[in-house]
């Protein structure tokens, strides 16, 4: 594995990849590495000749009362797993090799930004947008993996993709969970024991809501009901949203149908937490509406 830390250097082994004919695909992520991204980068690994992932903690994505300089690192257990993954290229560069000064240009996501955690993160999209844009003029992937587990995020790079005519393949990967439920995170480990034994309730709030989808329900309001009822009971959390819209243009619904996200995202005193699962519906279900 190589690892890289300047832009110019993986720019140069990126061109020399790809006049080789080699597909690169493209992990992106802000490291401390959890099995959610161990299986992005084994897709990639499957799907692609070259597999390269980037950690780069992007202070442009936190806002200013944000867990930036608390996020977790640990750069030498991340290098382990990124190798034991079969990754060839990971790419680390410091925030002054990024950000070498204010930028003159940067993104804003102009749609899908009112709802969830758009809403309740302002910024946080454009900050990410940008840091793709460059990554991507850095890294020059085929294929380009997320987690599902930020569905919002999913959506918003698929725009980003589509209006730059980003010649790459968005994959969009299924959460991976712990055994109980709670979908993995990196900021997991700042959940107080206690925290930790309430967190699954998130996904269990979100499984009845789905149940009673398939049992019949169409009413946006009783799901978001359901889903605050079960969390305010099985948690000392703080509710930031409990949403459902429509996937992918995250419209919030008042009668289900068609393709639709049902979203949660929770404040513990140790760390926030999002999740969310998705439930298909028959499009002509909207004559209801
Ligand atoms: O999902 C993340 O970890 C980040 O938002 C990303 C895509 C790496 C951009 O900084």
């Amino acid at each position: 594995m190589i690892v890289v830390d300047r832009i110019a250097t993986m720019q140069a082994l990126m061109r020399q990849y790809r006049r080789e004919g080699k597909t690169i695909g493209f992990v992106p992520t802000m490291g401390y590495l959890h099995d959610g991204h161990a299986a992005l980068i084994d897709r990639a690994r499957e799907e692609n000749d070259i597999v390269v992932l980037s950690i780069f903690v992007n202070p442009l994505q936190f806002g200013p009362n944000e867990d930036f300089a608390r996020y977790p690192r640990d750069f030498e257990r991340d290098r382990r797993i990124a190798g034991q993954h079969g990754v060839d290229v990971l790419f680390h560069p410091e925030v002054d090799e990024m950000y070498p000064a204010p930028l003159s240009v940067q993104a804003v996501v102009k749609a899908r930004t009112d709802v969830l955690c758009g809403r309740s993160r302002p910024g946080h999209f454009d900050g990410v947008a940008t840091v793709l844009i460059k990554l991507f003029n850095i890294v020059m992937p085929d294929r380009a993996y997320f987690g599902m587990k930020d569905a919002q995020q999913v959506a918003v790079v698929a725009g980003l993709i589509r209006d730059f005519n980003f010649p790459i393949e968005l994959v969009p990967v299924p959460t991976v969970r712990e055994t109980d439920g709670l979908a993995k995170s990196s900021r997991n480990v700042y959940l107080s024991p206690q925290e930790r034994k309430e967190a699954p309730a998130l996904y269990e709030a979100l499984k009845a809501a789905a149940a009673a989808v398939d049992r019949g329900e169409r009413n946006a309001e009783a799901i978001r009901r359901l889903v605050r009822e079960h969390i305010e009971a099985h948690t000392h959390a703080e509710i930031d949203y409990v949403e459902v819209c429509s996937y992918p243009d995250l419209t919030p619904l008042s009668a289900l149908a068609g393709t639709v996200l049902i979203a949660v995202a929770v404040r513990f005193a140790g760390a926030r937490l999002i999740d969310n699962i998705m439930v298909e519906l028959p499009a002509a279900d909207r004559r209801g509406e």
